[in-house]
Parts: C-alpha cells; structure tokens; sequence
C-alpha cells in the first residue's frame, strides 16, 4: 500500500495544506544559482561569479569571511575580493553578506576603500548586511595566531590558517558567546558589557592577549555607524527577492569542498560550510529554491596551507604549475601546493553538492606539457577504496591510480569555443566529464572576463 496522506487525516487543521503538499515546484519563487569551490579552494570561483553577475540581481556571499580570495579580472584591471561578492562590480546589481558570513568590519571598509580607489565607485550603495553575521574581532584574530603558534608547539604541526580570526569566531558562535551585527546596531552599553565579557573569556584562555577594550569599542560604535544604512534583516530581504517578481539570484561561495568543517580533510579545513548546505543555512533559504549548482575545479590541483594532498607534485612539474598558474595566495602571498588533477575529490564534491555542471578554470596552464595526469582511484593495502577516507592518516597513506594523457603543446589562450581547442585538449575535458559524471559548461583559458569558452 502507498503512503498517502491527506487533511482529513488531521482534522484538527483548519488550514488544509493539501495545497501545499501538491505544490507544483514552479510555485515556490525563483531559484538562485550557486557556485561553489571543488577542490581545496582559489579554483577561479570569483570569475565564473562575475561572468554570472553582470546578468543577476542579487549575489550573496553565505559562508567564511575575510580569509576567501576571489580574483576577478576586467578590462585588464585585476580586483581582489575577500568578504563583498565579486559581483559588487556589477553597478546594475546588489551584493549581500549573509547571516552565515562572519564580519571583520575594519576588513570590510578597508577592501571597499581599497577599491573604490581603483573606481569601483558606489559599493555602499550596493551592499546589504544581514543583522543575524556574527563579527570578527580584531583579538578573534590575534587569538588565531595564539592557536597557530600553540598547534606547532604540541603538535610540531599547525593549520596554516589565513589568521583572520574565521575559526575563533565561528568558535564564539558555536558556544553563543559571539555578538552580531543586530547586536552592533542595538543598545551600544549592552553590546560594550558582552563585548567585555568575550574579551575576558579569551584573555582566561590565553593570558597573553592583550586587547585595549575601550579603544576598540570606540572604534566598533564608528564601525557600526557606517555599517547601520547597509543592514537589513537577511532573511525577510531574501524572502522578499525570492518571492517578488522574477530576479536572478546568485550564491558565491567561498572556500571549497575540501575545506568543509564536516566534509573536508578535517581538521586541515576552515570552520564554515562551503558545500551546498551553507547556502541554506547561510542565507535562510529553503533548499526548493535551490536552482544550478556549479561546480569550479581547475584542471589541475592546487592547496594553500598544511594537510594531505594525494596528488601533489613535488618535483619540476609541481614547479612549473606553481609558475605557470602564478599560484600565490591571493590573501595571504603564500605559494600554493600543486599537483595533478584529483577526480576521486571532485566525485565526492560531487556526491555532497550534486553539480548540475563544471567550471573547469586554467586549462591554458596545461599548454606546455609533454603528458598530463589524472588521479582516477585510490587504493588503500592494495585495494580500491570506493569513497573518500575521512581519517587523515589514512588518506596521506593512499597510493592514487592515474590515467595518462598526451600534452596537446599548444597555447589555448585565444580559444573562445570547443572547436578552437586541440584535439587532445578536447579528449582531456571529455574524459574529466565522463568521470565525475557531471557535464563541463566552462573552459577557463586566461584570467580576464572572455577568457571562458561556454559549451553549452
Ligand atoms: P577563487 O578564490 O576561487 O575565486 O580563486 P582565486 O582568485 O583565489 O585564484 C584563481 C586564480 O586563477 C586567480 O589569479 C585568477 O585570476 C586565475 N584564473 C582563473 N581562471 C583562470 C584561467 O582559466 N586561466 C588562468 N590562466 N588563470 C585563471
Ligand atoms: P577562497 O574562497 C584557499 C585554508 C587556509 C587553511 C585553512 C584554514 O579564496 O577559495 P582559515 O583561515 O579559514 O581558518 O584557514 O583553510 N583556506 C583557503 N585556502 N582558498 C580559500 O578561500 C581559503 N580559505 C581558507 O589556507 O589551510
Ligand atoms: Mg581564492
């Protein structure tokens, strides 16, 4: 027998909700698009978020904070973003910083002075802030830096965090200590009383926090000030854009799969969700109006900081996609660890944020290459392993199975379609969409706004 259920069976609904049950999917508002990280992040998410923001109105950061670092590249000015959307460039849209975002406010002001310098005039105007963010505060990041340094003396090891302050803050959150931005906005004594409070807890932790209390209170007061014309309840505003009439809604992630508190190579990870969830619960949407997620990998792999990473090259071709792809953190001026592309990490960022297509960015850096590898499987004591191992140990321990492809040594740099890209580069790109099952719908050839063939 079927399972069916109906609002005579709750007789004391007085609302039938019949209706809704059978509610066709068209119904329930517009759907946003989500782009998300595939990899250990810096995938080129900041470019395909611009190349679909100059046809959105809205896009929204939902997750992380100042430690992302998206490039975007147009008219041969280069921008760096690290909390407003990529799309704040887009003078036709507005950007929005979700209540899953955490805010360091002297990092928000500083990158919006920073570019407004460079001419990207009116970004205030642009900007919404939900009141639910949390704040990071500037001894959030002087106790990451604490946490580096007492990681590498017990553990000889630390995380190779960005210092932002994102894991202590997220902390003060879990344990409902954090304040917010509703908080900020509200009674300044009450907020001044807590703040104190939080500055204390920390400094019992680590005695050797010095933080000047007052002067930073005073500073937050202005902070707030600034803030107060851009603050908006996050999730009525996104109930609104939802619900009104037809809007193109964009979510750009920031950090990437791998980096997931739950689903990355823990605890080598941020403190966010970067996977689909995060959009949800970030921006207070339901999960019907999620739309297309896409998915940016590059065709090779790169990871800023410590933890495993099965198929890295440290050897001369390591090197040169080090060189070639100028990997350099963009928020911290670390070098980037690279090695070949990884499929077993792109399937299970698969298996967690169900792709409806690939970004597949910096197939260019490729061009020089006599062959080029692939990591199709790992085997753990001999044996293929099936999925992606949780534990650390065991994942430094995996010998990974390779396919092997011949290098099309040609430059693809001016490529603007499938047909303008060599035979064997064609091959590569087919074989990575077979794989992980997903289909590719950008090629990244360059670093500026054109330089993405769209196949379909
Ligand atoms: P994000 O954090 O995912 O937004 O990526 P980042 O901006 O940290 O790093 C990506 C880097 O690759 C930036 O310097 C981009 O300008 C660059 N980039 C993106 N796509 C391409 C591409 O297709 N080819 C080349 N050569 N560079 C690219
Ligand atoms: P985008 O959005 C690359 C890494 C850090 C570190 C770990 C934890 O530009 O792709 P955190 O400061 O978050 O506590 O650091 O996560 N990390 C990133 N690596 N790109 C990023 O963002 C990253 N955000 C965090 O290097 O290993
Ligand atoms: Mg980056």
């Amino acid at each position: 027998m079927s399972f069916s259920w109906s609002a005579k069976d709750h007789k004391s609904y007085s609302n039938p909700p019949s209706a809704g049950l059978k509610r066709p999917r068209n119904d329930t508002g517009n759907k946003v698009t989500v782009v998300l990280g595939a990899q250990w992040g810096d995938e080129g998410k900041g470019k395909v978020v611009d190349l679909l923001a100059t046809e959105s109105d809205l896009v929204c950061r939902c997750q992380g904070g100042n430690n992302a670092g998206h490039t975007v590249v147009v008219d041969g000015k280069e921008y760096d973003f690290h909390l407003l959307p990529s799309g704040i460039i887009n003078t036709k849209s507005i950007s929005l910083i979700g209540n899953g975002v955490v805010i360091h406010l002297p990092g928000l002001f500083e990158e919006g002075d920073k570019n407004d310098k460079k001419g990207l005039k009116g970004w205030e105007k642009r900007l919404i802030v939900s009141d639910r963010a949390h704040l990071v505060f500037d001894f959030h990041q002087v106790v990451d830096g604490i946490q580096e340094t007492q990681r590498q003396a017990q553990e000889g090891k630390n995380i190779g965090t960005t210092k932002k302050g994102i894991g202590p803050t997220y902390s003060s959150k879990a344990s409902r200590t954090g304040l917010r931005v509703c908080d900020l906005l509200g009674d300044f004594n009450d907020f001044s009383a807590r703040f104190r409070n939080l500055v204390q807890q920390y400094q019992s932790m680590y005695p050797s926090l010095i933080a000047d209390v007052e002067a930073q209170l005073k500073k937050l007061k202005e902070y707030g000030e600034r803030l107060r014309p851009m603050v908006r309840d996050g999730v009525y505003y996104m109930y609104e854009a939802l619900h009104g009439p037809p809007k193109k809604i964009l979510v750009e992630g920031a950090n990437a799969a791998l980096l997931d508190i739950d689903f990355g190579t823990y605890p080598f990870v941020t403190s966010s969700n970067c996977t689909v969830g995060g959009a949800c619960t970030g921006l207070g949407i339901p999960p019907l109006n999620i739309g297309d997620v896409f998915g940016v990998s590059k065709a090779y792999t790169t990871r800023v900081g410590i933890g495993a990473f099965p198929t890295e090259q440290l050897n001369a071709v390591g090197e040169l996609l080090q060189t070639r792809g100028h990997e350099v953190g963009v928020t911290t001026g670390r070098k980037r660890r690279c090695g070949w592309l990884d499929l077993v990490i792109l399937r299970y960022a698969h298996m967690i944020n169900g792709f409806t297509a690939i970004a597949l960015t910096k197939l260019d850096i490729l061009d020089v290459l006599d062959e080029i590898k692939v990591g199709v499987a790992y085997k753990v004591n001999g044996k293929r392993v099936p999925h992606f191992p949780a534990n650390m140990e065991v994942l430094h321990k995996v010998d990974v199975e390779y396919e092997t492809f011949p290098g099309w040594k040609a430059d693809t740099s001016a490529a603007r379609k499938w047909n303008d890209l060599p035979a064997k580069a064609q091959n590569y790109i087919r074989f990575v969409e077979n794989h992980i099952g997903v289909p590719i719908k950008w090629v990244g050839v360059g670093k500026s706004r054109e330089c993405m063939i769209q196949m379909f």
